[in-house]
């Protein structure tokens, strides 16, 4: 076990029915640990730079366009195992496979409104929190 850090981001679909909250609650009982935050609205640029590897799928220019659509939060998770245990709090991509209890299955509204975003690497966490941070911003 290895104390870890990840990038979550709660995505419009969720902000916009006020769920920001419940989410955390979620994250937080799972023993994750919030040490930084912000609200902001992706711009085009920046939201097709953060999914710049999906560029060639087919969902790409939705995605973009969903992101963008409204606000989203995003936040640095610290705990024991975070990216792994982040992914597994979140649940499957798809919300009809994710398990009962995790975020999506309870609150995500398609395979693309799917309410949360987390890292899927630690190293793809490292640049995902570089992406949105700054040192001082992250207070551990
Ligand atoms: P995320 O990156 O947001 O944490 O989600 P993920 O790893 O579970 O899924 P990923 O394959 O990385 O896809 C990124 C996001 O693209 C949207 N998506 N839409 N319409 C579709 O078939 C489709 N597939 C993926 C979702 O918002 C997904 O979370
Ligand atoms: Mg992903």
């Amino acid at each position: 076990m290895a104390l870890e850090r990840t990038l979550s981001i709660i995505k419009p679909d969720a902000t916009r029915r006020n769920l920001t909250g419940a989410i955390n609650a979620l994250l937080e009982a799972a023993g994750l640990r919030i040490i930084a935050q912000k609200r902001l609205r992706l711009s085009e640029a920046r939201a097709k730079e953060f999914y710049a590897v999906h560029k060639e799928r087919l969902f790409y220019s939705d995605l973009v366009k969903f992101m963008t659509s409204g606000p989203v939060v995003v936040q640095v998770l610290e705990g024991e195992d975070a990216v792994l245990l982040n992914r597994k709090v979140m649940g499957a991509t798809d919300p009809a496979l994710a398990v009962e209890g995790t975020i999506r299955k309870t609150f995500a509204e398609s395979i693309e409104a799917n309410s949360v975003h987390g890292s899927d690497s630690p190293d793809n966490a490292k640049i995902e929190i570089e992406f949105f941070f700054s040192q001082d911003e992250i207070v551990g």
